[in-house]
């Protein structure tokens, strides 16, 4: 068979492990050839391609980014985009496109199978949040680089009898927080799933030096809000800038902060705060990443060759599945009340909160 593959999206640890599978066990099991779809869908849009074979894999699992590139483009958005990109792919004469990315690239994905385009969705993002399926390749790596800084902060913060705010990705799910920040023993977690009221954060604060302690850290999702207003955020994430990308997201930023001048406002207590921003989506993928990515690249690739078009590769428990792109694009998958309560069992209950 003859199949096209992107990346699409913010980039993240695994895509090329991803890459490295699929056409590792095409060329190898089923005699397959590949095109390379350039930047995403901005790629099968133009029609920009890279040669994809046994070569121009070898090396890649270890490396970060995509060989591929990537764009957030979308081309429901352009003039007969979806036209021009069925085109190219007839062009192209592929049996199979096989679209490696979050709810974005997803549904581009599902638009085109609308269309009788026969693609196979393989879930990637940071974020960790896209619904059907219990992990998505990248976020590992993300944790683990958020908790070294985290680890990193803790002991200047204990050095300087500070408060610390690490400010994390996370658009809509605060799973990167959550994760690394009670791997980090963070003392407060805020993530955007629970809006939160800065005068609660500041009182926990407060308790926990009541008790002796001569420092804090506080991790906060990129995309947390506050319940009540302090600022000119009135309740909604903070943003750097006001323009949306092409499938209509803000680019957000500035929380931790806000954040920090509060707390420093409201506790008197010393505090400063970090950004770790694209530190995150940089750099090798953990060796867990490396697996799942390997995993969902095979599964793909099998997927295409059993025909299961529609359908985007996932993991549910430890084995992997299909299931419909449909599950995956319409809602996002939200951090868990479960989990949440470990982050309250393990910080300062308000008094309200005591058992
Ligand atoms: O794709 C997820 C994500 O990493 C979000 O956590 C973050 O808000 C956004 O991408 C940043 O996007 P960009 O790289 O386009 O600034």
């Amino acid at each position: 068979m003859r199949v096209g593959v992107l990346t699409g999206g913010g980039d993240c640890p695994g895509l090329n492990a991803v890459i490295r599978a699929v056409v590792r066990k095409g060329i190898l099991h089923y005699d397959d050839e590949f095109v390379g779809f350039m930047e995403g869908w901005r790629g099968v849009l133009e029609n920009k391609t890279m040669v994809l074979d046994y070569d121009s894999i070898s090396g890649i699992l270890p490396r970060g980014g995509t060989i591929l590139r990537t764009s957030r483009t979308n081309p429901a958005k352009r003039d007969g985009g979806l036209q021009r990109c069925m085109e190219t792919l007839t062009h192209n004469k592929l049996d199979a496109l096989i679209a490696i990315g979050g709810d974005d690239t997803n549904s581009v994905a599902q638009k085109l199978y609308e269309q009788g385009i026969k693609v196979v969705g393989v879930p990637k993002t940071i974020d960790n949040d896209l619904s059907g399926t219990d992990f998505c390749f990248g976020f590992d790596t993300a944790v683990n680089t958020a908790m070294e800084a985290i680890d990193r902060v803790h002991t200047t913060a204990e050095a300087h009898q500070r408060v610390m705010v690490v400010e994390v990705m996370g658009r809509d799910a605060g799973w990167i927080a959550m994760y690394s920040g009670i791997a980090g023993g963070a003392d407060v977690i805020l993530i955007p799933e629970k809006p939160f009221d800065i005068e609660e954060v500041a009182e926990r604060i407060r308790l926990r030096h009541a008790r002796g302690r001569y420092f804090s850290v506080i991790v906060v999702a990129e995309g947390a809000k506050f319940a009540s207003d302090v600022d000119p955020t009135q309740g909604a994430p903070v943003v750097t800038e006001m323009g949306k990308d092409e499938f209509g997201h803000v680019r957000l930023g500035g929380v931790g902060q806000i954040l920090a001048r509060e707390v420093e406002r409201r506790t008197g207590l010393e505090t400063r705060y970090v950004v770790l921003g694209h530190i995150q989506r940089g750099g090798s993928p953990s060796a867990f990443d490396r697996v799942l990515a390997s995993r969902y690249g095979i599964g793909a690739i099998d997927m295409v060759h059993r025909g299961e078009f529609g359908c985007m590769v996932a993991l549910r428990g430890n084995e992997i599945v299909s299931v419909p792109l449909t599950e995956a694009i319409n809602k996002n998958r939200l951090v868990d009340r479960a989990l949440i309560d470990v982050a309250l069992g393990l910080s300062e209950p308000l008094k309200s909160e005591k058992k």
